[in-house]
């Protein structure tokens, strides 16, 4: 299959592209485009042939739910039910948003788009160039991320090409996306409301909205023998190929280790990766050591975090040390995606 390849750069023309975008997802096709979180690959949600599509062409597992795209907040209504008004809440306060919610699905939502759950995920996304395609293609767009199932999910549309050329019908490329990690899950089927997955919009600004609300215990936990309830969040994600590990501790000894750890892969003839901070990046000697940024600027770290990791296998990496990084606010959403990078290889010192 042919993959065209259409740049949104804001002149005229783009409605036009995405009008024929539109048309491709309307028709069964696939079309990848940019979200304000990472790029999705987007699918007609109520179609079940668009949903294997998708599977087919991430190469992923069919028993995980994909998340349905919205353009008006209302209408969730037509996919789910809200019978406790949590969702109005939060929708009132998040969206359009990095935010997911997950509610009893509607009859018209097919189980391939849930994989199998009597469950659905719903979120509507604050990109402009998403809410006019979603619009286009007739209000709900089912989308993963954009990457090969296990990779790290593509923050531009370059590295969406790197994964997903002619596998689907269209990339529309809108540049490198503001967020950089997916959207928070939180799930209302439960009594209290639980966060799958932690992101942009933290447990505590969700706990302003609803008062209590719990993080699944298999996020931050690397021994968690626990199954995750966002099905998506038991697979190692976002790995790259070189052999990742977590260092934690106090920040001197993780460096010190760090150091240590690099030497005596170096001297086994392996190249060597390092994951740092601006604070930390210059007392290191591997073969490539990437900064995510500031400690004090979460969200820069969170941008980087995605781009860092597929540079290292551009490069070639075959063992890369991380420090780790404070697990308050979006720090809990750059160390759960850190983790499963590292397959929760975690070494403490
Ligand atoms: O920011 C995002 O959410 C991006 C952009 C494209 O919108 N999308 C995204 O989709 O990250 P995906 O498919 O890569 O991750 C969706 C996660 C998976 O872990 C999946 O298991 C979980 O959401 N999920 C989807 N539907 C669910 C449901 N009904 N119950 C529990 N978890 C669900
Ligand atoms: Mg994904």
């Amino acid at each position: 299959m042919k993959t065209l390849y259409e740049v949104l750069d804001g002149s005229s023309r783009d409605e036009e592209r995405i009008q024929r975008a539109g048309e491709i997802l309307k028709a069964g096709g696939l079309v990848a485009f940019p979200t304000e979180t990472v790029y999705g690959l987007g699918g007609d949600a109520l179609n079940p042939a668009s949903a294997r599509r998708i599977y087919a062409a991430k190469g992923r597992p069919s028993d995980n739910p994909l998340i349905i795209h919205i353009c008006r907040w209302e209408d969730i209504y037509a996919i789910a039910v809200d019978p406790r008004g949590m969702a109005k809440r939060l929708a009132d306060a998040f969206w359009p948003g990095p935010l997911t919610l997950v509610l009893p699905k509607k009859e018209i939502v097919p189980i391939e788009t849930t994989g199998g759950l009597s469950t659905v995920a719903v979120r509507f996304p604050s990109h402009p160039a998403a809410q006019r395609l979603i619009a286009a293609a007739g209000g709900y767009v089912a989308a993963p991320s954009a990457n090969a199932s296990g990779r790290p999910s593509p923050t531009t549309a370059r590295y969406v090409a790197e994964d997903m050329d002619g596998r689907i019908d269209m990339i529309l490329d809108g540049g490198a996306v503001g967020i950089g990690l997916e959207s928070t899950i939180v799930d209302l089927t439960s009594e209290e409301p639980v966060i799958l997955r932690p992101g942009y919009v933290t447990q505590e600004m969700l706990m302003e909205m609803l008062g209590s609300v719990g993080v699944d215990g298999t996020i931050l936990d690397g021994k968690s023998v626990q199954r995750p309830k966002a099905p998506g969040m038991k697979y190692r994600h976002y790995a790259p190929l070189g052999e990742l590990s977590v260092v934690e501790g106090d920040a001197v000894a993780v460096q010190e280790a760090i150091v240590r750890l690099c030497e005596a892969a170096e001297a086994e003839g392996k190249k060597t990766g390092v994951i740092a901070s601006d604070e930390s990046a210059a007392f290191y000697r591997a073969d490539s050591v990437k900064s995510v940024g500031s400690r004090r600027d979460e969200a820069a770290i969170a941008h980087s975090l995605y781009r860092i990791l597929r540079e290292f296998d551009d490069e070639g990496v075959d063992v890369i040390y991380s420090e780790s990084f404070g697990c308050r606010g979006m720090g809990q959403a750059i160390m759960n995606r850190l983790l499963k990078a590292a397959g929760h290889h975690i070494i403490n010192v």
